[in-house]
């Protein structure tokens, strides 16, 4: 028997790796990630090794994560509830993904994670998993053990000589970071009515300490993905990389909510999505001259349908497939230049262009317009569109 282990290096994982050896008799496989967590990935190896893991995978997949599963998603402008631009449930898919890559690669029949039983992620792991493989095995530790506090987790590492380091300057909050954001959770946010402290914040500075001069970018689409920043092209991950920066340094990004989870419960989390959350506004700024405005209410639509199959964790589903086969057609002609104006925690379009614009000044014009539009045409087309408003105030009936 053997499980891949989504494992991270740190406590609870290290954690995961000796009781699952214990409790099942099996042998481990772990898979760590870079992901643009801004943890070192490289230490996973010797910590695995030291609790006689044997086949240990570290990978670099911040350009598959960025590229694969952050674009498509920004292509529809994804936001979950109003605001929450799904920092972590985008990356899901992807650690699912790698799970059960690796288990077949390495003949395991099972896979493990440490999402605890009331969260989110439990859910999105195991979905994913058993939609790539339907006969996997799970193991959700969480969900079984009973070391549900520190203490315990300490104790277990102590009874059996597990090592631990202890970090200096590690935030009490439950947190997950990646490339696209870092969330908080727990702690003093467990009060909806508290306010986050300053020091919980890491990616960026407080609008109130942020320059006071703004910083102008100029973020190049092609077909709804950001291709260059200031007229330098780079690859995904870069561009977020570059992104999170200066937004991060301008106060941006910064996210206080209560949202809905899908097993139920609502939960309070903090975000810090700096990057996003000016991609969010860009993309909107090149649709909005190069969509029709059909194509783009249609995929508004269908928008808040498709943020609820992630954040559910139905990434790996055939519903999700179908959306976005939608969204990525409409994207063939967004294409163009966006210019923004970041300061003081704002992000302000303040220009865009494209080849491919469907913006006609010659049409939109308050001047003369040369006959491409003909006012007297309106008189008939409000007047049919008023025919039932008409006939129902005809009749008498009252609004
Ligand atoms: N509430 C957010 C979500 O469901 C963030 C979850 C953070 N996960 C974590 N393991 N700390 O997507
Ligand atoms: C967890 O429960 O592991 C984190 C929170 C979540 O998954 O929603």
């Amino acid at each position: 028997k053997k499980v891949v282990l989504a494992y991270s290096g740190g406590l609870d994982t290290s954690v995961i790796v000796r009781w699952l050896q214990d409790t099942y008799n099996c042998e481990v496989v772990t898979f760590t990630a870079d992901i643009g967590q801004g943890e070192e990935v490289a230490p996973a190896r010797a910590k695995a090794e030291a609790l006689g893991v044997k086949e240990i995978y570290i990978e670099d997949l911040r350009e598959e994560f960025v590229r694969d599963y952050v674009f498509p998603m920004f292509r529809a402008n994804t936001v979950y509830e109003g605001e929450y631009l799904l920092g972590t449930s985008i990356a899901r898919p992807l650690i699912a993904k790698r799970l059960i890559d690796i288990a077949n690669e390495t003949g395991a029949d099972a896979i493990s994670h440490g999402a605890t039983g009331k969260g989110n992620d439990q859910v999105r792991f195991e979905l994913g998993a058993y939609a790539l493989k339907p006969g996997v095995k799970v193991i959700a530790p969480w969900r079984e053990w009973d070391l549900n506090s520190r203490e315990k987790l300490l104790q277990y590492c102590d009874e059996r000589n597990i090592p631990v380091e202890k970090k200096k300057g590690k935030s009490p909050y439950s947190m997950d970071a990646n490339l696209l954001h870092i969330s908080y959770e727990g702690i003093n946010l467990e009060d909806p009515w508290a306010e986050a402290e300053e020091e919980m914040w890491r990616w960026s500075v407080s609008p109130e300490t942020a320059p006071d001069k703004p910083t102008y970018v100029e973020l190049t689409y092609k077909k709804g993905d950001i291709v260059a920043v200031d007229g330098q092209e780079m690859k995904a991950h870069e561009v977020l990389e570059t992104l999170n920066k200066v937004a991060g340094a301008n106060g941006i990004g910064r996210l206080d909510i209560v949202e809905n989870r899908y097993v139920g419960m609502k939960s309070r989390g903090c975000y810090e999505t700096p990057g996003g959350t000016i991609m969010l506004r860009a993309h909107r700024a090149i649709e909005s001259i190069t969509l029709d405005r059909e194509v783009a209410h249609l995929k508004d639509s269908i928008m808040p349908r498709y943020a609820e199959v992630i954040y559910n964790g139905y990434w790996w589903s055939p519903e999700r497939e179908a959306l976005q086969a939608l969204i990525d057609q409409t994207q063939a002609y967004v294409n163009g230049t966006v210019r923004l104006k970041l300061y003081k925690g704002n992000v302000d379009v303040v220009g865009r262009k494209s080849d491919d614009s469907l913006f006609d000044e010659k049409i939109a014009t308050f001047e003369e317009d040369q006959g491409a539009y003909d006012q007297k045409d309106a008189e008939g087309f409000i007047k049919l569109n008023a025919l039932r408003l008409r006939i129902a105030a005809g009749k008498g009936r009252k609004l």
